[in-house]
């Protein structure tokens, strides 16, 4: 008898492992990074955040070192890791299936299109195409110009003494989001107890424990932690303020409706520079007969959750390689007084074209500090890349963001180094298109890139018109700071930076 109870888990081991010998197979071909018997590399995702950063960077180093991939078994489950664009640019286009992790978004956005599997993310995507018209997000600079100047002055308020520049920055790109998709204002950066900020912090927090605590994972046991309480008070609240806006925009289209009947069919592009992206999302998906309720909330948080953190993280990234390196602020400064000279007027969407140099010290940002660095995908069929470096069905695809925008391949032996001139149109036409994937490539890439662009750059032009950003600055060319990974990669010191007012400058205006 007690043979057989040991010979029972050793034969199902044997038929597991037979059953996967393809994978086994295409696996030993290709090189892996410190593993141990049986459990893999997964002794080196333990730890916190940073720790869990810190080793995903070294393994895209290592697949910068190896060639451009390199494997990583987390006990069973095994990914490939890779750094080059010519391999992403394939895999992003045929494997659309995000990974089964991105399950813990779902109490909180449900299907909503990030996350959402292939057969309901293809429609929606459909659907919220036009909402990003280049027409459309360039009405919403209005917003972002009235939202950035409020954040230079609550900055200006905070000055001349060492803040933490995350929370503010973050209140910024929730008002920003919530007024441009929702059409109301939220108020996050007059009350940081403003509940749709602290419920959005709690849910976001929540989703991140999940994914790197294993014992977290299972629903049941989930169920057993004051954490699933806190999810579900959050999730109450985002999604009951939510419904309560969907309902009375949905009232309010309708009395309109009653009221002159064509209006629904009449809409043309100069309608759309007054909508939200709720009222556009109604209207492109068929009014009354288009996305129910739920499915509107599920889109609506997708956008606020998909464009809050993301964008703030940048800005703030933005600001810390600014004050470590003076002279490229130097030169964004006097971009600025060229633009804006002294005036506090708010800024207009022409102005935004005209700050060229902001734009590469942006891009350059994303380049070194992408908010997403590590992206998922399921290998559902057998994939040969153009390597030549087979993926077996069942293995998961990380393309690392981190590892392709660092990898000297492609960016030359100082990729490690800040350099905004990278991204002058000269140089900028020498690189491969996929280099650059801070916004994903492929059908699936970010569809808000150019609301976030403008929003990072309406930020920092209202910030830095007024402000000078100061912090340590840094001794050689290649930046430090310190990074986590939760939802998004965050600076572990939430950016504490001082700002000073500039001399003989005007001050933001109070709104
Ligand atoms: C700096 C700011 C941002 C960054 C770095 C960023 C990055 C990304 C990335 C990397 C993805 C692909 C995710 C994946 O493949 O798993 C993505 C998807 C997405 N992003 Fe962004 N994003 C930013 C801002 C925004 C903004 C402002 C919005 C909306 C207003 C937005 C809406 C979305 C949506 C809806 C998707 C899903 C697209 C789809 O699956 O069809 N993002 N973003």
């Amino acid at each position: 008898m007690i043979w057989l109870v040991l010979l029972l888990p050793l034969l199902w081991f044997a038929a597991f492992r037979y059953r996967r010998r393809r994978m086994y197979e295409l696996a030993s071909r290709l090189p892996g990074v410190g593993e141990l018997p049986l459990i893999g590399s997964a002794h080196k995702f333990i730890g916190s955040t940073e720790d869990i950063m810190s080793s995903l960077k070294d393994v895209s180093y290592a697949a910068i070192e190896k060639g451009g991939i390199t494997r990583v078994w987390l006990g069973p489950i095994l990914y490939f890791v890779s750094v080059d664009p010519v391999d992403l640019e394939m895999v992003m286009r045929t494997c659309m299936e995000k990974d089964d992790l991105h399950r813990f978004t779902r109490p909180v956005i449900g299907y909503g299109s990030v996350f959402a599997p292939v057969s309901i993310w293809r429609p929606r995507r459909k659907i919220l195409q036009p909402a990003f018209k280049p027409k459309i997000v360039e009405s919403f600079v209005r917003v972002f110009a009235e939202q950035s100047m409020k954040l230079a002055h609550k900055l200006g308020e905070a000055g001349g003494r060492k803040v933490k520049l995350l929370p503010y920055i973050g209140a910024y790109t929730l008002d920003s989001s919530c007024e441009t998709t929702l059409g109301v204002k939220v108020n996050a950066q007059d009350d940081d107890m403003s509940p749709f900020l602290v419920e959005m912090g709690r849910v976001t927090r929540v989703v991140a424990e999940r994914v790197f605590h294993l014992w977290l994972q299972p629903e049941w046991l989930f169920r057993c932690f004051p954490l699933y309480r806190e999810q579900r008070t959050g999730c109450e609240v985002l999604h009951g303020f939510t419904d309560h806006v969907i309902m009375k925009k949905k009232e309010e289209l309708k009395a309109q409706k009653s009221k002159s009947p064509k209006a629904d069919q009449t809409i043309g592009l100069s309608d759309y520079d007054s909508m939200s992206f709720l009222e556009l999302l109604i209207h492109f998906s068929g009014s009354e007969g288009g996305y129910s309720n739920e499915e509107l909330r599920e889109e609506i948080l997708t956008l606020i959750i998909a464009s809050t953190d993301s964008t703030a993280s940048a800005i703030g990234y933005a600001l810390d390689l600014l004050a470590k390196y003076p002279h490229v602020q130097d030169k964004v400064h006097e971009e600025l007084d060229e633009v804006f000279g002294d005036s506090d007027r708010l800024l207009q969407k022409e102005d935004l074209m005209g700050l060229k140099y902001l734009d590469c010290v942006i891009k350059e940002t994303l380049r070194l500090f992408p908010p997403g660095p590590f992206l998922i995908r399921k290998v559902e069929q057998e994939v040969t890349l153009p390597s030549g470096h087979v993926l077996p069905a069942g293995s998961g695809l990380i393309a690392s963001v981190w590892g392709t925008q660092r990898n000297p391949k492609y960016w030359g032996p100082d990729a490690d180094t800040f350099d905004p001139d990278r991204f002058l149109p000269e140089r900028a036409a020498l690189r491969h298109p996929c280099a650059f994937m801070a916004f994903s490539i492929g059908p699936r890439n970010c569809i808000g890139y150019q609301y976030a662009l403008m929003s990072i750059k309406s930020a920092l032009s209202s910030v830095l018109r007024f402000h000078r950003v100061r912090g340590r600055v840094e001794g050689g060319n290649t930046p430090h700071i310190r990074v986590k990974i939760d939802v998004m990669m965050k600076a572990v010191n939430g950016h504490e930076l001082t700002l000073e007012r500039r001399s003989l400058r005007c001050a933001p205006k109070n709104l």
